[in-house]
């Protein structure tokens, strides 16, 4: 993917340090290098215009005052520069014309490649955006072995997913840069986006379209990864959570059932069948909490339980009261949830 070592794109890189998990320049899919080339070539046409402009411009200052310097024209008396000044805005605005041309030319082509649905065995993954999360589900044949996550996505490598979009509340956009374009997720109605990633990596997926308080905490972790490795994880997204057997993590698997918790939290295996938030049967195995707004970790977890407003403020998510020992027992299971 990376054929230009040192191109405009890599120094603008170099330059925003944005390099790296979350760049439109670092393509990772074939979608999203098809994006980086037609970038490069908008920004070498308009570059080398804007250089062109510019240069007219001086030409213009310093024959200017090259002429106010010399004697004054007598009535009538045509300027020296009248000539080349009209072949020269004749060159202007053919070259403007035929660089547009190629513009407009190239995003044609891009933007009918990127439209060409993917046949042949795509990932079948439906994305649904809430505020403020991202409810990701991969279909299957048979519906037993279908997997519902959260806030994360799976991808094997050199296989293209086809991504079908919608939302549950208001307009939200899909936008993971490294790998593609962004889109629309607009409730009533289901888009599409097919992704062929091309490299094994982590990248970072953000909500494009301002959709409320915690619209800039609506990250989702992606992940691409060998088939071999897919599969696992697909494997084990399957299982439901293992019945606890640890006093400690039956009392907090109690708490969980008891309290409001499981009125909208699924937890596979148990009597949690709640749809309206996140899915936790695998939620410690997330790389982040509350849709990316802190890295996964168990005291991140009893914070955000114990004060869901300090963390995210305006999310859905209620303020459950629990005793302090309640609290420790229902994080101590929720963080057994691998
Ligand atoms: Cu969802 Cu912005």
């Amino acid at each position: 993917m990376s054929r230009r070592v040192l191109g405009p794109p890599a120094l603008l890189l170099l330059l925003t340090g944005c390099a790296g998990v979350q760049s439109a320049l670092d393509p990772a899919a074939d979608q999203a290098a098809r994006i980086e080339t037609i970038w490069t070539l908008m920004l070498w046409i308009c570059g080398i215009m804007y250089l062109l402009v510019l240069a007219f411009l001086a030409a213009a200052i310093w024959k200017a005052r090259r002429r106010l310097a010399g004697p004054p024209l007598a009535q009538g008396q045509k300027s020296d520069y009248e000539q080349p000044l009209l072949r020269a805005l004749n060159g202007w605005v053919g070259l403007t014309v035929a660089g547009l041309l190629v513009l407009t030319i190239g995003s044609f082509f891009v933007d009918r490649q990127l439209a060409l649905a993917e046949a042949g065995d795509a990932l079948k993954i439906r994305i649904t955006a809430n505020q403020w999360w991202w409810k990701v589900e991969y279909e299957d044949p048979t519906p037993s072995r279908s997997i519902v996550t959260a806030n994360e996505l799976h991808l094997p490598v050199d296989r293209p997913a086809r991504i079908e979009l919608e939302a549950g509340d208001v307009i939200h956009s899909f936008w993971v840069p490294n790998l593609g374009g962004k889109q629309d997720l607009i409730p009533g109605r289901t888009n599409r986006l097919t992704l062929t990633p091309r490299r094994i990596g982590q990248f970072r997926g953000q909500c494009a379209e301002f959709c409320g308080l915690q619209h800039a905490n609506m990250a989702l972790d992606v992940t691409v990864e060998s088939p071999q490795a897919f599969a696992a994880w697909a494997e084990h997204q399957r299982q439901p959570a293992p019945p606890p057997t640890d006093p400690r993590l039956v009392h907090g698997r109690d708490v969980f059932i008891g309290a409001t918790c499981a009125n909208c939290h699924q937890i596979g295996g148990e009597a949690a069948f709640g749809e309206t938030g996140p899915n936790l049967t695998h939620l410690a195995s997330r790389p982040s909490l509350a849709a990316g707004a802190r890295p996964y970790s168990r005291g991140a977890l009893a914070g955000w339980i114990a004060d869901p407003q300090s963390l995210k403020p305006g999310n859905h998510m209620p303020y459950v009261a629990t005793t302090p020992d309640e609290l420790n027992a229902l994080v101590d299971y929720l963080d057994s949830l691998k």
